[in-house]
């Protein structure tokens, strides 16, 4: 067996005795969304404007039990979607899961990601969330998905963060050292793992991390599992991740946290050093060297990053650009469909932050019925342009040019 064969067995072993994600399977759409996954609102968050299309093709890379795959289903109504993962026993939760809840325009199929070219055809959106750190060679991996992406296709990917997950892989090393030959036997791993917690003294610093961070979702095996027992795993840091990123070959559009990647939550106080990190290029968008020079001064500072979660494309990538207000006017627009709690004066945009919005605003969102024009709608309105390009900035319309 060749190193990444022997690798996907291990972790084909570790997801059939623990299947991931372990939520429940309801009879019934999942509640809410997550936008990422839903293609007009991750469009426009990369773009700037709606998408030409939305009967597209998407693939759910490393799918485990399904959650995401469900949603990706039942938040994209004209789309199809395929779910790719090593483990059988995640599939047939998935299925499951996709059936009772009516998600019924999706296939799985047990495939490792590095053969993903065997499925016919190119996919628009590629998802692929937690998936990448377990390969033996996630360059390879990346590189595959990469060829199936159609060109001005997004893929959204999410891995994870060495400075955040420090205790955890302390942890991971003791249990593996405990467990000596019976390393592999994941149930011993869990329950060598829990033994541990339960001995260590309380203020001691895994577990601290554990219980601060972590001890809610990992009261399940599955998931104490996945993060402690796991027989493959690669941390990210910023320059390791843009090296990954760079050998996919694909554009970096941005980070789907954005709110993260922003210097003045940490150095705002500090008018001088703001100054000397704007020479390091301005984020939260950009991949260029002086864009990833800020991003690290801000993990370095800021060394909570668990994860990294962001969006990839296949150019050409056609990006909007609303400064003129003659093309403004003329554009269609639309509400997001990832708003919560509308119509009222209070609701959730697409990141479930609290917007409150002023009387005006929400008569403009209302009159947003796919067919006028901005210029039509203010027409009859005591609103400025400028107002528009405020909830454009905020995400709760999507526009088509005309
Ligand atoms: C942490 S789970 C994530 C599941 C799902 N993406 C989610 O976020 O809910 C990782 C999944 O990736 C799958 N996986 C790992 N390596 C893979 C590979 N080479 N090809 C396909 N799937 C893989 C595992 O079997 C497991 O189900």
């Amino acid at each position: 067996m060749s190193d990444s064969q022997t690798v996907s067995a291990a972790v084909a072993k570790l997801y059939n005795t623990y299947p991931f994600p372990p939520e429940p399977l309801l009879d019934e759409p999942p509640p809410g969304y997550n936008w990422r996954w839903n293609w007009l609102a991750a469009y426009n968050f990369c773009t700037g404007q709606k998408p030409q299309k939305q009967d597209i093709r998407i693939l759910d890379a490393g799918c485990g039990t399904g959650v995401g795959t469900e949603y990706l289903v039942h938040l994209n109504p004209a789309a199809s979607v395929v779910g790719i993962d090593l483990s059988t026993k995640a599939l047939e939760v998935a299925k499951e899961r996709c059936q009772r809840s009516g998600a019924n325009r999706v296939e799985f199929h047990h495939l490792s990601l590095y053969d993903v070219e065997q499925l016919p055809g190119e996919f628009d959106f590629i998802n692929c969330v937690g998936v990448l750190h377990h390969l033996s060679d996630p360059i390879r991996g990346i590189q595959a998905l990469a060829k199936k992406l159609a060109p001005g296709g997004l893929m959204h990917i999410f891995v994870y963060g060495e400075l955040g997950r420090w205790e955890i892989q302390l942890m991971q090393k003791a249990i593996a050292l405990l467990q000596g030959d019976k390393r592999g036997d994941y149930r011993d791993g869990v329950q060598v793992g829990r033994q541990i917690f339960a001995a260590l003294p309380d203020n001691n610093r895994i577990v601290k991390r554990e219980r601060e961070r972590w001890s809610l979702e990992n009261q399940r095996d599955e998931n104490f599992a996945d993060m402690y027992v796991h027989p493959q795993e690669i941390d990210y840091n910023i320059e390791t991740l843009f090296e990954l990123i760079d050998a996919s070959g694909l554009d970096f559009v941005g980070f789907s946290n954005p709110g993260f990647w922003q210097l003045d939550r940490l150095l705002g106080k500090a008018p001088e050093l703001m100054e000397r990190a704007q020479k390091l290029g301005d984020c939260p968008r950009g991949s260029g060297k002086a864009n990833r020079a800020s991003y690290r001064l801000i993990e370095l500072l800021d060394p909570e990053v668990t994860h990294y979660e962001f969006f990839l494309s296949c150019p050409p990538l056609p990006k909007a650009d609303w400064s003129a207000d003659d093309a403004m006017l003329a554009a269609i627009p639309e509400r997001n469909p990832c708003i919560d709690g509308f119509p009222s004066q209070c609701v959730f945009n697409y990141d479930y932050q609290i917007v409150n919005l002023s009387p005006l605003e929400l008569e403009f969102l209302q009159k947003c019925d796919g067919q006028s024009t901005v210029g039509g709608i203010l027409a009859g309105l005591q609103l400025g342009l400028d107002a528009v390009r405020v909830l454009l900035k905020q995400q709760l319309i999507l526009l088509t040019p005309s």
